[in-house]
């Protein structure tokens, strides 16, 4: 696997690794594509809601934790407002780039961290807890990526429909039938989607 040296460097020596001890905000995640997972908390000023100390620790790859720890770096000193902005594009264009069989590690780390600031700001009454939508499911697809080239399913078109009623979830994608990644793809959706309490079924047609 081609990793740049930054990438590598990160690996090596990650920077903030751990745990705070108090921390103000904080989530767990694992990815439906390895069963990896990840942990981030947060310590924030609740005048300025700056990031003061944020630490993450990862039972992910090499790419998980490279990219735990840019983010970390660039998550520093600015609000969660600003660390919201954060992206999983963002963080691998950081790290000059992920291989594109590696980039779903990139969307955990990151949506660790924007998991963790949406419970900040929900049990502070910054935020209102979304309501589940047909939309919901959408944002999470987003989180589905394709390794061949590295980009959503979303992004890619490869989403034909989503539809959601009395419980059931029902995604027609479109992949080419000798593509390697179908059965993958097809599994990786359910799991994305399994996870909410929303959804009782989910119906994936490729
Ligand atoms: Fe699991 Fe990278 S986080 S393969």
């Amino acid at each position: 696997m081609q990793y740049s040296q930054k990438v590598l460097d990160h690996f090596m020596k990650p920077h903030n690794v751990g745990k705070l001890e108090h921390p103000d905000a904080e989530a767990t995640e694992g990815s439906p594509a390895c069963g990896d997972q990840i942990s981030i908390t947060l310590n924030i000023d609740p005048e300025t809601k700056v990031i003061k100390d944020v630490k993450f620790q990862s039972y992910g790859c090499a790419s998980n934790i490279a990219t735990g720890s840019i983010i970390t770096d660039m998550a520093m000193g600015k609000t969660i407002e600003e660390a919201k902005n954060i992206t999983w594009k963002g963080a691998a264009d950081e790290l000059d780039g992920l291989p594109p069989v590696k980039m779903h590690c990139s969307v955990l780390a990151v949506d660790t961290l924007k998991k963790a600031i949406k419970k900040y700001e929900i049990e502070h009454g910054y935020a209102k807890a979304e309501k589940f939508s047909k939309q919901t499911i959408v944002e999470e697809l987003k989180k589905v990526i394709y390794p061949g080239v590295g980009e959503d399913i979303v992004t890619l078109k490869m989403v034909k429909y989503v539809g959601f009623e009395d419980g059931i979830a029902t995604i027609d994608v479109e992949i080419p039938k000798f593509d390697k990644y179908r059965d993958n793809i097809a599994e990786e959706i359910e799991e994305h989607l399994e996870a909410f309490d929303e959804i009782k079924e989910v119906k994936v047609t490729i």
